[in-house]
Order: structure tokens, then sequence, then C-alpha cells
């Protein structure tokens, strides 16, 4: 059985197709970063004209890649809620159309149950209960997840203000780098040469006993850090701060995350959305977690991101439920 999944709520046109033991036999992903990041972010009547036109030679290279026809597909699914309204719609009414003239069901999925499901795309065997961080540039929520298949999952915490993944972007903005900022960021911050005692304190007043993420302040204080030196005609040191607010970042979330395993009894956590492909992220998540006992799973790199592997894996998870 053969799930056909169609990804469109953002900047990515995705398709893929999946069998019914979760291995991608295609995942292709077509970006439009270069179209947006000359707004300096995602534009999202752009983003839906581009999915317009960029929808069906998606799904022709999907098709072609997993060496199979249209009529080998037995379900197609489409991400449904949330994302940028325009945007989604091109992709569920493209891939319900589609359903509707090759006689096959159509499943509609959350973006959310999605980046949760992309674990399973790696990590076939891994079961439930467990915990699982959505971390991307428009979430930032830990889940407990207790159901295989339905996603039967809890809301543990969210963020107040600003997701992880949107201060990256927020943050690269400040420092004059491209659009997305996150890998930007990352990047830069791997080539600092300070060791973490020299870094920036852009969070000393962070509240880490509290059960939820915030990152306005930790965004707000990089920004006067910036203007106060541009103010003083000093040189910023892009590197440094770009290492301090990625210590501080994902600090943060390790501090949330580790405290939670413990509050829930639980020694499983997941790690998935577009920010859970920062490296910093990924080691400093897992060396946490080894030492209070706890295991720590991260999708390969090719499913962190945007991508629709992850809403065939979700539609899979749905249907075994059923
Ligand atoms: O999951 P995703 O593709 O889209 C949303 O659902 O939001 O996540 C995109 C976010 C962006 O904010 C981007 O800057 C961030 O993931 N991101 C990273 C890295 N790669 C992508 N942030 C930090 N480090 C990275 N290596
Ligand atoms: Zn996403």
């Amino acid at each position: 059985m053969l799930t056909l999944a169609f990804e469109t709520s953002c900047d990515e046109t995705a398709a893929a197709v999946v069998d019914s033991q979760f291995n991608v036999l295609s995942n292709v992903v077509s970006s439009q970063i270069d179209i947006h990041k000359l707004f300096g972010g995602v534009v999202p009547e752009i983003a839906s004209r581009n999915h317009l036109l960029r929808i069906e030679c998606v799904l022709e290279e999907a098709l072609r890649l997993a060496n199979v026809q249209i009529g080998d597909i037995s379900q197609i699914a489409a991400t449904v809620q949330p994302g940028l309204t325009g945007a989604v719609m091109v992709g569920r009414v493209f891939a319900e159309s589609l359903s509707t003239a090759i006689g096959v069901p159509f499943i509609g999925v959350n973006h959310l149950n999605g980046h949760l499901a992309s674990i399973n795309l790696t990590h076939k065997n891994i079961q439930p209960p467990f915990l699982s961080l959505v971390v991307s540039g428009g979430h930032t929520s830990l889940y407990r997840v207790t159901e295989k298949g339905g996603w039967q999952t809890e809301l543990l915490m969210s963020t107040t203000d600003d997701a992880c993944g949107e201060a990256f972007d927020k943050v690269g903005k400040f420092l004059g780098l491209p659009y997305p900022g996150g890998p930007h960021i990352a990047k830069l911050a791997a080539s600092c040469k300070v060791s973490p005692e020299g870094y920036f304190k852009f969070a000393s007043k962070m509240d880490y006993s509290k059960p939820v993420f915030s990152y306005s302040g930790l965004k707000t204080a990089v920004l006067n850090h910036v203007n106060r030196t541009k103010q003083k005609n000093e040189t910023l040191d892009l590197s440094l701060i770009a290492a301090s607010f990625q210590f501080e970042a994902v600090h943060q979330l390790v501090e949330k995350c580790t405290s939670a395993l413990k509050k829930y009894k639980s020694d499983t956590l997941c790690v998935c959305g577009g920010v859970s492909a920062n490296e910093h992220l990924r080691t400093t998540m897992q060396t946490a977690c080894e030492k209070s006992g706890a295991r720590v799973f991260f999708p390969e790199l090719q499913f962190c991101g945007d991508n629709a592997a992850m809403i065939a894996a979700a539609a899979l998870l749905m249907k075994e439920k059923t």
C-alpha cells in the first residue's frame, strides 16, 4: 500500500511516496527560500502562487523517483492546517482533486501531527508513551504522546510568545543574515572561537522553573545589544553573538525538556521540527538526556524541516488507528 502526500503549509512545495512500512520511496522538497529571502520573510500570496506553479512538477518528480505510477497509489494525504491559508489550500485542493480523479481516499493531516510522526520514518519501532518536542518556525510545544496510531497527545508546555525558530530567524535578521536565519546562525556559532564562559549573558533574567517556553526576552536582549553596539560605533562580533544566542536558545529547550521528563516520569524524548536539525541542540540534548538516564530520538535531517514524507507518516498512523 503506497501513500502519496503533499505539504504546502508555508514556503516548501513538497510531495512524497511512502509505503506501509514507513519506507520513504521519494521525498521531494522544492524550497521557495530564494524568492522569499528577497523580502526577509515569507510573503503568503507569493508562496501560494509558487505552490500552484510547482506542485505538478513536484508530484511528477516524486512518482518518478519512487519508480511508481499514479495508479499504484492507494491513498493521498495533504496538510490541511495550520499554516498560511492560501498556501495550505493549494496542496489540499490539488490532493483532494487527485484522490477523486483516481478513486482513492483522501486523508487530511494536521501539520503538527506530521512533525510528530516524522520520528517514525527514522525510528520505526519507537513505541509510546514518550514526550515529544516540536520545535520549528511556528511552534515550540512539548507533548506527551500516549498512543501510536491516533497520536493521542497531551500538550504539556508551549511558548507564551515567539517560537524558537522564529527567534532564530528574527535574530538572523538583526545580524543582517539571509532568511531563514536558523541555519546561518548555527554556521556562524560554529565558527566562534570563544568558549561558553565568555558568551554574552542574553538570558540572565530567564526563569527556568516556569512550565512554559519563551523567546521574546532573549530576542530583545540580542536586539538591545546590537543597537547599543552600533550606537557606540563599535564592531559587532557576529559569531560571538550567534553562539551566545544559540547557547541560551538551546539551553532553555534542554532545561525544560529534562525537567518535564522527570516530572512526567518518562525516559524517552523525541525532538522534531525544523530547529531539530540544529547540531548544537542535538548534541546538548543527547548529553543532558544521557545524564538523566533518558533516551532522545531525532528524525533524520531530511525529515526535520517541512516535508511531505512526514505527512504520509501521520496519515499512515491515523489509518492504523481506524
Ligand atoms: O519545521 P519548519 O521547516 O517549518 C515550520 O513548521 O515552521 O521549521 C523552520 C524553522 C525556521 O525557523 C528555521 O530557521 C529553523 O527551522 N531551522 C533551524 C535550523 N534549520 C532550520 N534553526 C536552527 N538551526 C538550524 N540548523
Ligand atoms: Zn513545520
